[in-house]
């Protein structure tokens, strides 16, 4: 104030002066036309950041943000007896800080000229606080209805209250026509009541919030259609009440895939198993054929010839000679390169002589080739002598096979250790080299089908394979099987 030392001042005026200056409420009194600061109290000047004497010598639009000044002057032209419209404004500070202010604002006449009379309240914190909580609602709100799953809230009576886009879509109805409708509505008829039952009992439970997963379920759409379900139920406390929050995910078409890949992993496994038995058949058949009639006509052929020779005169032009050589190394090789087609073809001892005994055999013929591999068969007698169902052992020996194989061709390494271990109830046949390993993605390499065939393998007699990098490098492939209980 800017007369505080009026000495005339009476008792009467004192306790009038103390009640504007000391008042708690920033209050200033300010020329409606002029736009000057007439009076400020000591709060005014707090809440300002100015000192009074400063704040008396500033107009109205020092204090005033910049873009609510062209507001208020528009006010002040106003005449005096029309109502504030806005109570709300933005002042600024001496730093020139926005301050959000409630203003409230009595018109007198003061010397003769128009003046107004202002408390104001300095609402900065409490704006502030309002608008993070907008704006955490907001971001809440946008969370919910981005969801793809479906978020219903419900009373402890099941009355929805929440119905998001993502349960709009899940159940085909909108959250307008089930806002306080019984959530079971979303159930078929025939679990309504059982749900209604677990429900109380979830919501009776009345420990701190607390959250339950659910087994897939049966849903009902708004078309009637029945669908699976699976998520999650929550318990919270909002205003002293609780509330259910139920998450749910549709997997219909999850499951049905599901059952169709199942389907197909039976189909494939019974195909795989029909094209074994096939393929050793046919093997059997093409061996048997090669041995006894193409292996005839060759012997046959080396008799002859044989024969042939003993006819000849004893010397030989030398073209002849040469010829006669040649037959010779013709004949042997024919024999040669059947007796190994023979070997690819048929594990020969399988059938007779039982699974370990053909993977010793088939070893040894490997080792006659790899030399700078070093073969190691482990087997306990027991396990040499004892003998599994037919398709069983045939399984293994073209797994086991094709894991050499692959560990010849591809590992560069100097060990490779088969073990064979079980009894009549299970099999457990590994492949270990000490190679170079292979990465993750080699099993699927497209056009590279050895990998697959022994997954198919092991899978059509319901067995377990495990191709995985062996302890201290190189690749293991062990494959389990265990009789029907
Ligand atoms: N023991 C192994 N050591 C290193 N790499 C291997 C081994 N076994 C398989 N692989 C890798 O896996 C790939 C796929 O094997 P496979 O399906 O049998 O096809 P293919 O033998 O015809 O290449 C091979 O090309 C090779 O890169
Ligand atoms: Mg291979």
């Amino acid at each position: 104030m800017q007369n505080t030392t009026a000495l005339s001042e009476s008792p009467f005026e004192l306790t009038y002066r103390l009640l504007f200056e000391r008042n708690p409420l920033p209050m200033l009194v300010y020329d409606r036309d002029s736009g000057r600061v007439l009076f400020a109290n000591l709060a005014a000047a707090k809440c300002y950041g100015h000192s009074v004497a400063q704040l008396v010598e500033l107009h109205l639009s020092d204090i005033h943000h910049a873009e609510d000044w062209p507001r208020m002057e528009e006010h002040m032209k106003q005449p005096a007896t029309e109502p504030l419209q806005l109570r709300v404004w933005r002042h600024r500070d001496r730093e020139g800080n926005a301050i959000q202010v409630e203003v409230e604002t009595e018109d007198i006449v003061l010397n003769n000229r128009r003046a107004s009379v202002v408390l104001v309240r300095n609402v900065t914190q409490r704006y502030k606080d309002a608008e993070r909580l907008r704006q955490e609602h907001e971001r809440l709100n946008a969370i919910v209805n981005a969801s793809n799953e479906a978020i219903i809230s419900t009373d402890v009576d099941g009355r929805i209250q929440t119905f998001n886009p993502g349960a709009e879509r899940v159940f085909g109805y909108s959250a307008e026509a089930l806002f306080g409708r019984s959530v079971e509505l979303l159930l078929p008829e025939r679990f309504r009541l059982a749900h209604a039952n677990h429900r109380a009992a979830f919501a009776g439970t009345h420990s701190p919030p607390r959250m339950m997963g659910f087994r897939i379920f049966k849903g009902l759409r708004a078309d009637g259609r029945e669908i699976d379900l699976e998520g999650s139920i929550a318990q919270v406390k909002i205003n002293s009440g609780l509330v259910l929050i139920t998450i749910l995910r549709d997997v219909t078409e999850l499951l049905a895939a599901d059952a169709e890949r199942q389907d197909a992993r039976t189909q494939l496994s019974h195909l795989t198993h029909r094209l074994m038995s096939q393929e050793k058949d046919l093997v059997k058949r093409t061996a048997r054929v090669l041995h006894d009639q193409l292996g005839q006509s060759i012997a046959a052929i080396r008799l002859t010839f044989e024969a042939m020779g003993a006819l000849a005169p004893a010397k030989l032009s030398s073209k002849l000679q040469r010829l006669d050589t040649q037959m010779h190394f013709l004949i042997d090789q024919a024999i040669q390169q059947m007796r190994q087609v023979l070997v690819e073809l048929h594990p020969s001892m399988l059938d007779e002589h039982g699974l370990a005994a053909a993977l010793d055999n088939e070893m040894r013929s490997r080792a006659l080739r790899k030399s700078s591999m070093r073969l190691v068969f482990e087997v306990a007698p027991e396990v040499s002598s004892q003998r599994w169902e037919s398709a069983c052992e045939y399984a293994m020996f073209m797994i086991a096979r094709e894991a050499l194989e692959n560990a010849i061709r591809h590992s560069r390494a100097t060990l490779l250790v088969i073990s064979l271990r079980g009894n009549a109830a299970e099999l457990a046949l590994a492949v270990q080299d000490n190679g170079r390993g292979f990465a993750a993605d080699a099993k699927t390499k497209l056009g590279h089908l050895g990998m697959a065939g022994i997954m198919e393998r092991a899978n059509s007699i319901g067995a377990h394979v495990e191709i995985c990098p062996a302890q201290g490098g190189g690749t293991r492939v062990s494959v389990l099987w265990k009789a029907a209980p």
